[in-house]
């Protein structure tokens, strides 16, 4: 399919309303308003059920747009890698987690306790030339990538794990006066740049993109609607792909990318991003996703994607063989980015110096609802039909 790169122009109303300084909560109740008529499929996918977890239960920073440090989040969160028998067999370390075996490439959905469809199992393109245009192409070009770029040691151990990783596109925290595209020296930037050019990840871009669309539309149309307005405001500004909603990517060269447990607190609270798996590697032995969470442990072929609330669940991998090799692709857009957006394009600071004291009430109301808010865009089962 051809998703909606969410860059391109457009006038629908939505947008008008949004530029003309409707706030968060507005465009949300908007778009709750226009929810969409239930989803058709031809087949019922086999959905994949969350153990024990309600997302709504979930918590966001104070204003609502990125996650929580997962750092003293909870005690009893796991820091290290943890293999398949810490789950399964008479020696296991935790109960109640369910493997979920892969049964191909159609997409399946992750639903909680609610019904809410909190995540997608997207599988892969169903195209018979896979393997041969998109999966080997890029494992090669990562395997390119890792021999020829220069990577600082702290790019090579950092609180997701020991491996090599950079990174894309644009960002906004940490001190940062006004969103920017995340800088790197000159060779990783031309490698950068071969990856982004490179049609195996513009076609995982546009899959994982589409299936968002697909499968989470309410949030996905929050997303188109922020990331159109912050891209013309910022026209300088280059998205990764074309073809893709999210404003960054990360390119996780291994070169056994298998991430210890967090939470990618920067991320928008309660939006979604997109992890593809590369390389070789015996996926029923290991590079697992783990969702904590959701006690889920989702076998990850390589070549595949997963859509999850990457900011908002705490996940890792398990560990690949000795001699293997897994790479990742991730996208996903900051929560900093939203802010500034619904900010009138100005730092938070500014944006509460020039609120009158109801002014500052209302947005204060806005920050503690935007959480709840944001879970309500998500999709219900009974809506995309499935048993
Ligand atoms: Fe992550």
């Amino acid at each position: 399919m051809q998703p909606d790169a969410g860059a391109q122009a457009s006038t629908s109303s939505t947008h008008t309303r949004l530029s003309k300084g409707r706030t968060n909560a507005k465009v949300l109740a908007y778009l709750w308003a226009h929810r969409q008529k239930p989803l058709r499929r031809p087949q019922t996918p086999h959905a994949i059920r969350a153990r024990r977890f309600a997302i709504k239960n979930g918590a966001a920073a104070s204003t609502g747009y990125i996650g929580l440090r997962d750092h003293g989040v909870a005690d009893n969160e796991p820091t290290s890698l943890h293999r398949l028998d810490a789950f399964i067999g008479d020696h296991k370390s935790y109960s109640n987690f369910r493997i979920i075996k892969y049964l191909g490439p159609a997409t399946r959905p992750i639903i909680d306790d609610d019904n809410r469809v909190v995540g997608v199992f997207a599988g892969h393109e169903d195209h018979p030339k896979f393997k041969e245009q998109v999966l080997n192409p890029a494992i090669i070009a990562m395997e390119d990538a890792l021999a020829s770029c220069s990577i600082s040691e702290e790019r090579r151990d950092h609180r997701r794990g020991n491996f090599a990783s950079f990174s894309t596109g644009q960002s906004y925290g940490g001190g940062q006066v006004r969103p920017g595209t995340l800088i790197n020296g000159a060779i990783n930037t031309a490698i950068l740049l071969s990856l982004l050019s490179n049609s195996a990840f513009t076609r995982l871009a546009g899959f994982a993109t589409g299936v968002f669309a697909n499968w989470s539309p309410h949030l996905y149309e929050y997303y188109r609607i922020n990331m159109m307005a912050f891209y013309r405001r910022n026209p300088t500004l280059k998205r990764p792909f074309i073809n893709s909603i999210w404003s960054a990517c990360t390119f996780n060269l291994g070169p056994q990318t298998c991430a210890l447990g967090h939470r990618d607190f920067a991320n928008l609270a309660f939006g979604w991003c997109a992890i593809t798996a590369l390389g070789n590697f015996d996926y029923t032995k290991g590079g697992h996703l783990i969702l904590w969470d959701c006690r889920l442990i989702i076998e990850f072929p390589p070549g595949c994607t997963i859509l999850i609330p990457s900011a908002a669940i705490f996940h890792s991998n398990i560990p690949i063989a000795e001699g293997e090799r897994r790479y990742s692709f991730t996208q996903y857009t900051a929560g900093g980015i939203f802010r500034w957006v619904q900010h009138g394009f100005q730092t938070n600071k500014n944006y509460q110096r020039s609120l009158s004291k109801a002014g500052k009430r209302a947005a204060f109301k806005a920050d503690a609802k935007r959480w709840e808010d944001g879970v309500n865009l998500y999709t219900y089962k009974d809506e995309v039909q499935i048993d």
